[in-house]
């Protein structure tokens, strides 16, 4: 799939750049040339001279080559996508600010093509505001990020701020060449609007190694943000911890751990959204109190108190502007009609989505879904069995549709 696509690897100096290795392999393996840019200090992680013979074309490091001038110019020209993988927090910071001391930025600020980054750090430094506001400055660039993943970090500490794995990059990019490129689309009836989307779980802390949470892959919502960006939308997603994220180039994407950040980013965002679809698993109750040691096992059985998270959907309902679109999600197990028309009308909804458990294929974590739609002027629509791409599709047409009515 990737088959003459000509990729641009940038590697910045994190632990992660020796799985610059395995990344070149799968790219070159699937087809694609791919030429490597590096920086001083991610030469001290991994050699040029193991990413050239890798990636079968010279390995760039520093602006002058020989006496001779890197032509950092036409490297950015030549790529169909410049991809930065590890890009360290000191790298994304540059970014950011478009300075210019290393061939990297150099090559960076002078690329035409779409630009991916796959942030690599600490779990502390991925939370401090500065990179907060760098991801959020480079999102506005139109750059898309590849989502970091959770496990064992450099540190030892064991948390959010890992590069995402080789395979999951080709993944992104499978779906980022997949998708329609922004000025490709000759339908846009969305343009100028700004859609609100969540997506994904939620998680809920009960003690610095345990937590609460649920089955979401974040797909159903990642394909309805990436379909409303189809459509011409501007789109905020505000995504749960998944490794999975968005293709389109007009997703921004704001990631959120608990239930309380979720609650906090819609609301912040919410006037301005004209289309707002909740497809987030938000939990329903999270611990009372968040330990801050590990529990010890001590007796037979444990309590664990729980208390009410705030439904996000039902206070976007109550506060919901006459020119706003809200849709909701209604995930069952039985009276799936009922339930769902009573969230639709109880939580103020112009529409909600029911799929229910006890259709094959459908809910969580599937690639496909089965879903019926059930609007505010009783119009009722069953779908079949379908891709969750193919479901964004119909749910995007019915708000399209219900936006015109
Ligand atoms: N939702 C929300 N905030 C919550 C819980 C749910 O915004 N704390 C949203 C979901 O994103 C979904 C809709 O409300 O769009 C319905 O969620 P669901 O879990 O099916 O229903 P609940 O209202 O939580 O009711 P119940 O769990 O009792 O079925």
């Amino acid at each position: 799939m990737l088959q003459g696509k000509k990729i641009l690897l940038g590697v910045s100096g994190s632990i992660a750049a020796y799985k610059a290795a395995h990344l070149i392999r799968l790219l070159v393996k699937e087809g694609a040339q791919v030429k490597v840019v590096m920086t001083a200090a991610a030469c001290d992680f991994i050699t040029p001279l193991t990413l050239s013979t890798l990636s079968k074309n010279e390995v760039l490091v520093s602006i002058n080559n020989n006496q001779s001038w890197n032509n950092h110019v036409m490297l950015g020209r030549w790529a169909d996508v410049m991809l930065i993988a590890p890009a360290s927090a000191n790298t994304l910071a540059k970014m950011a600010q478009g300075l210019c001391d290393n061939l990297l930025q150099a090559v960076y600020l002078s690329a035409t093509c779409p630009v991916c980054f796959a942030p690599a750090m600490d779990e502390d430094m991925w939370h401090h505001p500065a990179t907060r506001n760098n991801i959020e400055k480079l999102l506005s660039y139109g750059h898309r990020q590849i989502p970091v993943e959770s496990g064992e970090l450099a540190s030892g500490l064991v948390g959010e701020g890992r590069m995402a794995e080789p395979e999951h990059i080709i993944d992104f990019l499978h779906r980022h060449f997949a998708a329609p490129r922004s000025g490709g689309q000759t339908s846009q009836p969305l343009k100028g609007k700004l859609a609100l989307v969540t997506a994904g779980p939620t998680v809920e802390p009960i003690d610095p190694v345990r937590f609460i949470s649920n089955y979401s892959s974040g797909k159903m919502g990642i394909a309805i943000a990436d379909a409303l960006a189809a459509a011409g939308a501007t789109v905020k997603l505000v995504l749960g911890p998944t490794r999975f994220g968005p293709t389109a180039p007009n997703v921004e994407t704001i990631p959120v751990k608990t239930a309380a950040d979720m609650f906090n980013s819609c609301i912040a965002n919410y006037p301005m959204a004209d289309i707002v679809v909740m497809a987030a698993a938000v939990a329903d109750y999270r611990p009372k109190v968040i330990v801050d040691r590990k529990i010890k096992k001590e007796d037979e059985g444990m309590t664990l108190e729980l208390e009410k998270t705030h439904d996000i959907l039902r206070t976007l309902g109550n506060n919901k502007g006459t020119d706003q679109l809200l849709v909701g999600f209604s995930l069952e197990t039985n009276n799936e009609k009922e339930y769902a028309l009573k969230k639709l009308h109880e939580k103020n909804l112009d529409m909600i989505v029911l799929n229910t458990l006890n259709d094959e294929g459908a809910g969580f974590n599937h690639d496909t879904n089965k879903v019926t739609l059930f609007d505010r002027n009783g119009k009722e629509t069953a779908f079949p069995l379908k891709s969750k791409q193919e479901v964004a599709k119909d749910i995007v047409s019915a708000i399209i549709e219900l936006q015109n009515a």
